[in-house]
């Protein structure tokens, strides 16, 4: 049944907390990522809560989202607060000038992603304009949000709010050598500076300010920022999409491709791991006490759009290959849980690897949010340790670790395993030695489908979703499981 993986999990030896705001997401006003799929306004033939829609913030609940990105992106450095606060009628129609062309009507503002975080449950992390907006507007938003007096408080309270809202993170801008500037290293990391200097927290509040990090393996960026700016910052960001064939621009097809399409996407996302390896030793080199963290808040899968799809609005289908990579990253994160205490798929709704696409009333959960409700138990669990001796699965020149895990400790003190089989051809037996962890029962759950491009359709919801699985046997200090091929296995022990 498949070649064998040997395993330890050191249930002896915990490691690092894995942070909830690893489950960060991103919603950017970007195709229907807000309009449609979370914002339906006074739209009545949608069920809604003061304009978003009920379906999606339950589900939405349902994960126990922890932070949310807003509002972009690209978006950000051109976004004007201003334009987003007060009464509807008055805030200018815009063009969204980087995704789309399309109007931006602005009904979405500040007062209004605070409204989705409360439904939500969810933490703000604000992304700043720092590309066409100044220090001064920067500062006045914050103001704005956080301030328990004065006039811009007093705004607030005119359009709803009179208590404070809280800001625990606050992006300086957005990809500053792109879309946020086109900015040179050196010079991004003094405007980070400048910009960080005006970003005041209220006495008793705080704002963990998060500078715009690398592209890729644009390891001179990081350098650059940490050797100039780390001193103004709590987190340095990092993007890194997973794009097939090719790299960019994306040209995969999200839902009709082969086992080499298979093997090249799930290799690309296997590369985190050697990204953040790299980052962290040069983040470690000025950082050696790791007060500043890394927040990896853009990943994920980047396709073609779906055809017939508007473009500009980067929506795509998601499959069980897009499960894996949700999954493969997960537990990369758990290796690197020093440092990496934050990140965020991009993106939440309706735009690349969503958690959930809506058209119209419809709405639908893709695997990939199926594997985010799995992994829920990793929210501030410990990590355990786990060493993984697993053969090597491959199509072509695309090679990998046939196997990927993590495991934890959750905070219901139980331990939670996560394995993930990459091959889609063989099934993979994996024998894992529990080094301090006496174990008398294991129950699990399995996402996988028949097909490598399985995935739900509004005609077709609940094509793939998790099932009882029963793989698994516990004794002796011992766990076995067999992994089916093209699956991700999460199991219980107590
Ligand atoms: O997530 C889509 C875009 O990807 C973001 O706006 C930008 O930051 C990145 O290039």
């Amino acid at each position: 049944d498949g070649t064998p993986t040997s395993a330890t999990i050191h249930a002896d030896t915990p490691g690092p907390v894995y942070d909830r705001r690893i489950f960060t997401q991103f919603a950017e006003h970007l195709g229907n990522g807000i309009y449609g799929g979370l914002w339906v306004g006074n739209d009545k033939s949608i069920p809604n809560t003061n304009g978003f829609r009920n379906d999606v913030v339950a589900a939405l609940r349902n994960l126990s989202v922890p932070v949310i990105r807003w509002p972009g992106g690209c978006f950000a450095d051109e976004y004007h607060w201003r334009e987003g606060v007060g009464p509807k009628a008055k805030r200018p129609v815009k063009v969204n000038t980087h995704w789309g062309g399309v109007t931006e009507p602005n009904s979405v503002g500040t007062d209004e992603f605070f409204e989705l975080l409360r439904q939500v449950g969810a933490e703000a992390y604000v992304a700043g304009n720092v590309g066409n907006g100044t220090p001064q507007e920067m500062a006045e938003w914050v103001e704005y949000m956080t301030a328990p007096a004065g006039t811009l408080a007093e705004e607030r309270a005119k359009n709803g709010h009179k208590e404070p809202y809280a800001v625990p993170y606050f992006g300086i801008g957005n990809e500053l050598w792109g879309c946020g500037g086109n900015m040179r290293a050196e010079y991004a990391a003094d405007v980070t500076r400048r910009y960080a200097t005006f970003i005041k927290a209220p006495r008793g509040t705080k704002i963990l300010k998060i500078a715009a990090g690398a592209n890729v393996d644009d390891y001179n960026w990081t350098e650059t920022m940490m050797r100039v700016a780390a001193d103004q910052l709590d987190a340095l960001s990092l993007h890194y999409y997973t794009l097939p064939q090719g790299g960019w621009p994306p040209k995969a097809d999200p839902v009709n491709f082969g086992e080499t399409e298979w093997a090249d996407t799930l290799a690309k996302a296997v590369h985190m791991d050697e990204l953040i390896t790299k980052h962290v030793a040069i983040m470690d080199k000025y950082d050696p006490k790791k007060r500043v963290f890394l927040a990896v808040d853009e990943w994920g899968t980047w396709y073609a759009q779906d055809p017939g799809t508007h473009p500009g609005f980067l929506r795509q289908q998601n499959t069980l290959r897009d499960a894996l990579v949700a999954s493969i990253h997960l537990d990369i994160f758990a290796k690197h849980a020093e440092r990496v205490r934050m990140t965020a798929i991009a993106q939440m709704v309706n735009v690349l690897q969503a958690m959930i696409l809506t058209d119209g009333k419809k709405m639908v959960l893709t695997p990939t949010y199926h594997v985010f409700e799995m992994y829920k138990p990793w929210q501030d669990a410990t990590v355990l340790p786990i060493e993984l001796d697993t053969p090597w699965y491959g199509k072509g020149q695309f090679t990998m670790p046939a196997v990927s895990g993590s495991a934890v400790r959750g905070k219901d003190g139980k331990v939670h395993v996560g394995l993930s089989n990459l091959d889609p051809n063989q099934p993979n037996t994996v024998t894992a030695k529990l080094d301090g962890l006496n174990a008398a029962t294991v129950a699990g759950r399995i996402l996988t489908a028949s097909a490598m491009n399985a995935h739900n359709s509004f005609d077709a919801p609940e094509t793939i979703k998790p099932a009882p699985f029963t793989g698994a046997q516990v004794s002796g200090g011992t766990l076995s499981v067999t992994l089916p091929p093209k699956s991700v296995v999460v199991l219980d022990l107590q």
